[in-house]
């Protein structure tokens, strides 16, 4: 099997470090205040959560997990946001009678899985999902609350999507709900930092001032290298630790990145190689560049001349992006067109922009760039 895990929730011995983090969530969401938390994308956000809902439910409080990138439709939010609602209940009955008084709209249906575990689902067929429905729904998790007399926590993953709901003005109902709920509390989490920064910061905004922030960043590299090591050393491979930092380093210290990396050289060396070597490690990334290549290929083709430009700048580097230096420096267009091309590009999830520093998200979309620049 291999020791690497990469493109899920890791969880187990596969999650290293991020003590500090945990332990700071815990503590912020059991003393009762909303978490607003943000990083670019594959840093770890999931995982950690889901480390930090084993700790909390260790202390008997009742965790809900919903991913907001599911919902695309008010229909969607009802059926998903009941599934996530029940997901941990050990009485369904119970909970299909505390659900049925809560939301007459809906009828629940009690019945068995093919594994012959009993199953809770929702029938709204003839139900018309509006306002009043929406909001008896999010008083839900408070009703538990009460019901179980046990604290509630909702975590919302990629909570910027909610603004696909706001047809049925979603965001100013949930707001509501949030102040007024006692037993409930709230962790927001995503990775398009400039739309939930833009959530919780303009003071035109419902969820202004509603939670208090936090970031992570790369994990420290002094424990990866370590997790590195240790892994490959358990199959009988020699990683030193300059070979380990290259690894981070051709990956721009992107967890998810880290760990592709490191299982596609395991891969490469467990039946025939001892010793990882920086020219083992640079033919496995040419294998995963070579694999998405046909991707990489279009994806720059159908960016604009100004995006393609700003893309090549970005494999040099990515500070001071609009001084006139970094303009000439990269043959850029004005800053105004400048501005525009970067807009496109986050919100494509091209790149990302971390303090201010501006990098390209895939460090090996990255490496593509330069073989072909
Ligand atoms: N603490 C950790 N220990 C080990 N690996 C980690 C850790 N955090 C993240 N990773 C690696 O990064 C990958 C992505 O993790 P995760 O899905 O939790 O990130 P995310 O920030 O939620 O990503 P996305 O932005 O895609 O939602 C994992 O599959 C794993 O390979
Ligand atoms: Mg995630």
């Amino acid at each position: 099997m291999n020791p690497f895990s990469y493109g899920t929730i890791v969880r187990g011995h596969h999650f290293y470090d991020r003590k500090e983090e945990c332990a700071h969530l815990v503590k912020t969401l059991s003393g009762g205040n909303n978490v607003v938390f943000y990083a670019p994308r594959r840093f770890g956000k999931t995982s950690l959560v889901f480390r930090v809902i084993e700790h909390l439910e260790k202390q008997g409080f009742l965790c809900i997990y919903f991913d907001f990138m599911t919902a695309f439709s008010p229909e969607s939010f009802v059926r998903l946001y009941t599934k996530a609602l029940s997901a941990k209940q050990t009485n369904l009955k119970k909970f299909a009678q505390t659900f049925a008084a809560a939301i007459k709209a809906i009828r629940p249906v009690l019945g068995f899985g093919t594994d012959g575990a009993p199953e809770f689902s929702i029938d709204f067929a003839h139900a018309t999902i509006n306002e009043t429905v929406i909001s008896q729904l999010l008083d839900m998790p408070e009703t538990l609350a009460n019901a179980g007399k046990q604290r509630v926590i909702v975590f919302f993953d990629e909570f910027q999507e909610v603004e696909k709901l706001n047809s049925i003005h979603f965001e100013g109902l949930l707001r509501s709900k949030i102040q007024q709920q006692r037993n409930t509390n709230y962790l927001f989490f995503g990775s398009k930092t400039h739309l939930l920064k833009e959530l919780f910061n303009n003071k035109k905004r419902a969820f202004y001032n509603a939670a208090s922030q936090m970031t992570i960043g790369p994990l420290p590299q002094q424990d990866t290298i370590k997790y590195l090591r240790k892994r490959f050393a358990e199959s009988g491979i020699v990683l030193n630790a300059a070979m380990a930092k290259y690894m981070i380093s051709a990956t721009s210290d992107i967890p998810h990145y880290i760990q592709l990396l490191a299982a596609e050289t395991w891969q490469y060396m467990v039946n025939s190689r001892k010793l990882v070597t920086k020219k083992i490690i640079d033919n496995c990334i040419a294998r995963m560049i070579a694999f998405k290549s046909d991707y990489y290929m279009e994806l720059f083709d159908r960016q604009s001349q100004s995006q393609k430009q700003l893309l090549q700048a970005l494999t040099v580097e990515g500070k001071n992006i609009f001084s006139t230096a970094y303009i000439h420096a990269h043959r850029l267009p004005s800053a105004s067109t400048l501005q525009r091309a970067i807009n496109k590009l986050i919100n494509e999830g091209v790149i990302e922009k971390v303090n201010d520093e501006y990098f390209i998200a895939d460090p090996f979309f990255k490496r593509f760039i330069v073989s072909i620049s």
